[in-house]
C-alpha cells in the first residue's frame, strides 16, 4: 500500500488541467505537503517517446487496438517510474490523466470494449486507483479552440460529445471518486471549485 495521495485529473485538452494542477500544487505545498505533478502520456523519458507516436497526425494508420495498448504502455511506465515511487515516499501526486481518459476516449469515444480497456489497464497499472479525480467539464468545441490540433484532437465533436458522456457517466457509477468540475469562469473561480472538492475528500 501507497501512503500518498493519488490524485487525477480529467478533461478534454485545452479545458485546464494543466492550470489547475499547477494552482493546486502551490495550494497543497503552501499546506506543507510534498507533491509532485505530471502527467500522461508521457511523463516518462521513454513515455514521452510513446506520446509522440500516439498524437502524430501522421500516423493516421495508428489502430485503435494500438492506441490502447500505448496508452496503456506509457501509463505502465509511468506509474512503475514516477507515480508508484512518489506515493511510496509520502508525496501527495496530481496527475493529468490516467485510466479515466483512456475509458472515455477509446471506450466511449471509439466505441471499444469498456471491459477489455479496464483489464488492461488493470494489469499495466497493478491495479492502482486514484483517492480522488477532479474532472472539469466544459463544451468540448470550447476546449478545443485553445489548443493544437494533435492526431487525436483532429477527432470530430461527435467524438468529443461521446468522450464527455463517457466522462460523466464514469462520475455517476462512481461518484464518491470522481467530482465533475464546472471549467467555465476564471482560473480563480474553477480553483476555488477545485480546492473545495479536494478538501471535501481527502484533506
Ligand atoms: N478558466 C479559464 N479561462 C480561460 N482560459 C483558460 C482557463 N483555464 C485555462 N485556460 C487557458 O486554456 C489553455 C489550455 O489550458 P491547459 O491548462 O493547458 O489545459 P489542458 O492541460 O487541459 O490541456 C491555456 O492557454 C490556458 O491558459
Ligand atoms: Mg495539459
Amino acid at each position: 500500500m501507497h501512503k500518498g495521495l493519488f490524485i487525477t485529473l480529467e478533461g478534454v485538452d485545452g479545458v485546464g488541467k494543466t492550470t489547475q494542477a499547477l494552482l493546486l500544487k502551490t495550494r497543497l505545498e503552501q499546506k506543507g505537503q510534498e507533491v509532485l505533478h505530471t502527467f500522461e502520456p508521457g511523463g516518462t523519458a521513454l513515455g514521452s517517446r510513446i506520446r509522440q507516436l500516439l498524437l502524430d497526425p501522421n500516423h493516421a494508420e495508428l489502430s485503435s487496438m494500438t492506441e490502447i495498448l500505448l496508452y496503456a504502455a506509457d501509463r505502465a511506465q509511468h506509474v512503475h517510474e514516477q507515480v508508484l515511487p512518489a506515493l511510496k515516499a509520502g508525496k501527495t501526486v496530481l496527475c493529468e490523466r490516467f485510466v479515466d481518459s483512456s475509458l472515455a476516449y477509446q471506450g466511449y469515444g471509439l466505441g471499444l470494449d469498456l471491459d477489455a480497456i479496464r483489464a488492461v489497464n488493470h494489469w499495466a497499472t497493478g491495479g492502482l486507483v486514484p483517492d480522488l479525480t477532479i474532472y472539469l467539464d466544459a463544451d468540448p468545441a470550447e476546449c478545443l479552440a485553445r489548443t493544437k490540433k494533435d492526431r487525436i484532437a483532429q477527432r470530430t465533436l461527435d467524438y468529443y460529445g461521446r468522450v464527455r458522456a463517457g466522462f460523466l457517466a464514469i462520475a455517476q457509477a462512481e461518484p464518491k471518486r470522481f467530482k465533475v468540475i464546472p471549467a467555465s469562469g476564471t482560473l480563480e473561480e474553477v480553483a476555488s471549485r477545485v480546492l473545495r472538492a479536494v478538501e471535501g475528500e481527502v484533506l
